[in-house]
Formats: structure tokens, C-alpha cells, sequence
């Protein structure tokens, strides 16, 4: 169901790779909300996935631009506020790549070549992104922007390797950028941090479906969906959550809050008799 909570908007979408991809969720929602709004993603990205099929479906443009890249992300915002005639209202930041988790190297042996490159695509993206949008006064009054994390930016989860560190970055620089941009235009900067989702950068995670079968029993409401965190995004562009900045928003199904819960009591018994000496 619509509410054209984003009619007269204007945005742009990072990270849109394919339709289990969350940013697609999110392009679609924001679409029926009745937002108009340019996807970008990596060059190498709109070869493999199949971003135009959604551009299709939303009326949008695609732009590309490695979110690594100062000069790239510059022309982005030039071209779309061309395109959208004028400036913008939202940003999505739904963009995460670690090498070292690609190649399955462990933490305790990362290769910090590879390193650099994880904090520089899933975190400094974000700061390049923001610090771009305000030299060019990209960014209507009571805008909103909003980066996707998880939790292991405040605990620690086997495998998921140096994305904690670079979501740690990411959370703080959206503090740190919210303040300024709060000061100055009223624009509200927020991380979503969402369950764990079945997308090509989730199950890249090693021991993904376990991680995502533990958060499913530890959850009173159960794992969110990438539908679901389209929802609560779109919730966050709107006009309806202006006073909202600078905050960690757990989208999480209870997850965060809860220490142990009985179907993950009643897992842990089945599991510890099958351990037991015959
Ligand atoms: N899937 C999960 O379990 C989960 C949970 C919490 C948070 N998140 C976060 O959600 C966001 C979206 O991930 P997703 O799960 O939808 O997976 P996804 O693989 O569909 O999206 C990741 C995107 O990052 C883009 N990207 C990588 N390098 C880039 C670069 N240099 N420049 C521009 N774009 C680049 C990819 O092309 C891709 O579109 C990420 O920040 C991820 O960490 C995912």
C-alpha cells in the first residue's frame, strides 16, 4: 500500500545490484511513494547485475560511479541535479565490499592492501558521498540520508571480519556528518542497522545461513526482510521523521536488545544431547 509519503521528491540510490539487492527494495518502495531519483553503482556492478531492469520499472536514470572515486561521485551529483531539476531530498548508501572476506582470508591474517579498499568502499564512500553533496549545496533543507550497517559495528560476529570495523566508521561518520549537516540545513543523517538479509554481499559472509538462522531465533519479531527495511527507509526520507538525526536505528526484529531467548534455549538442548557420548 502507498501513501505518497515521497511525492515531490528527488534522490539518489547507491547500491542497487540485483533484485535481492536491499537498495532495490528500496528503489522500488521509494518509487511507489511517488519519488523520482537517479541509481548509481560501480561500473563494474551495472555489467554484472541488472540494475537496468529496475531503472525501467522506477523511470529512472543510471549513473556510474565508483563510490571510491572523488571525481566520479562529482559528476554524479552535477548530472543528477540536471536530471532531476534541481536539488536533492534523499540518499540511500546501501554500498559494502570486503576482499577479504571475497578471498576468505581471517581477520587475524587480513592483508591490509585489501583492508584499505574494505574501509575505503563500505565507509569513506559515505564521507566522500556527504562532504561532495556539500560542496556543490547538493541537499534540499529537511533532507534525509540514510547507510546501512549491522551490528557487529558494536559486537563482535564470527566472520563477518574487517566490514565490523569499516561499519564502526561508517556509524561515526554519520554522527559526525550529522551534526554538521544539522547545524547548517536541517538535514538529518541516520544508519539503519538491518538483520541479516539474503542479498549477494550478505551470503558473501562466512557461515551466513547460521548467522542468519541465530538471529531468526534470538528475534521476538523474527529477521526483517530487505522488504521490510525498504519500508522503514522510506519512513526516514519522509517529512513524517524530521527530528530523527544522527541515531543507529536497529531494523532488526528485537535482535540488539536481546541476550537469550527460549528458541534458542530449546535449539542449544537439541544440539547439546546430539554432543553427547553414545
Ligand atoms: N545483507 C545483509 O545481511 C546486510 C545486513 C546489514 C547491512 N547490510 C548492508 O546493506 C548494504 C547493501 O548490501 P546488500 O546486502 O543489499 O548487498 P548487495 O551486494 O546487493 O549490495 C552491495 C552493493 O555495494 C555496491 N558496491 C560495491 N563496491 C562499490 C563501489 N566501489 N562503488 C559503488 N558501489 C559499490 C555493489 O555493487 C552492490 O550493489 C551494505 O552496506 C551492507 O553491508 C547488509
Amino acid at each position: 500500500m502507498a501513501y505518497n509519503l515521497l511525492k515531490g521528491k528527488k534522490g539518489i540510490i547507491f547500491g542497487a545490484l540485483n533484485d535481492q539487492s536491499i537498495a532495490w527494495k528500496v528503489a522500488e518502495r521509494a518509487y511507489d511513494e511517488g519519488a523520482r531519483f537517479v541509481l548509481t553503482n560501480a561500473p563494474i556492478a551495472l555489467r554484472m547485475g541488472t540494475i537496468n531492469q529496475l531503472a525501467e520499472k522506477c523511470e529512472a536514470k543510471v549513473i556510474p560511479a565508483d563510490a571510491t572515486s572523488l571525481k566520479d561521485i562529482d559528476n554524479l551529483f552535477r548530472e543528477s541535479m540536471d536530471i532531476l531539476g534541481g536539488k536533492i531530498d534523499f540518499i540511500l548508501h546501501s554500498i559494502g565490499m570486503s576482499p577479504n572476506v571475497r578471498k576468505g582470508i581471517d581477520y587475524d591474517n587480513i592483508n591490509y592492501e585489501y583492508y584499505h579498499k574494505t574501509l575505503d568502499i563500505s565507509a569513506f564512500s559515505l564521507h566522500k558521498i556527504l562532504s561532495t553533496a556539500r560542496k556543490h549545496d547538493a541537499l534540499n533543507e529537511w533532507g534525509s540520508v540514510v547507510a546501512l550497517t549491522y551490528v557487529a559495528a558494536q559486537r563482535t560476529f564470527v566472520g563477518y571480519n574487517d566490514m565490523a570495523d569499516a561499519k564502526a566508521i561508517l556509524e561515526s561518520i554519520a554522527r559526525s556528518f550529522g551534526y554538521i549537516y544539522g547545524r547548517e540545513k536541517k538535514i538529518r543523517i541516520n544508519t539503519v542497522s538491518q538483520s541479516p538479509t539474503h542479498t549477494t554481499a550478505g551470503s558473501g559472509i562466512k557461515g551466513f545461513e547460521k548467522l542468519e538462522d541465530f538471529a531468526e531465533r534470538m528475534s521476538p519479531l523474527g529477521n526483517a526482510s530487505a522488504d521490510d527495511c525498504a519500508d522503514y527507509c522510506v519512513t526516514l526520507f519522509s517529512d513524517l521523521t524530521r527530528k530523527v538525526t544522527m541515531q543507529n536505528l536497529y531494523h532488526d526484529g528485537g535482535f540488539s536488545s536481546m541476550g537469550m531467548s527460549l528458541r534458542a534455549i530449546q535449539q542449544y538442548e537439541k544440539s547439546f544431547e546430539e554432543c553427547e557420548p553414545q
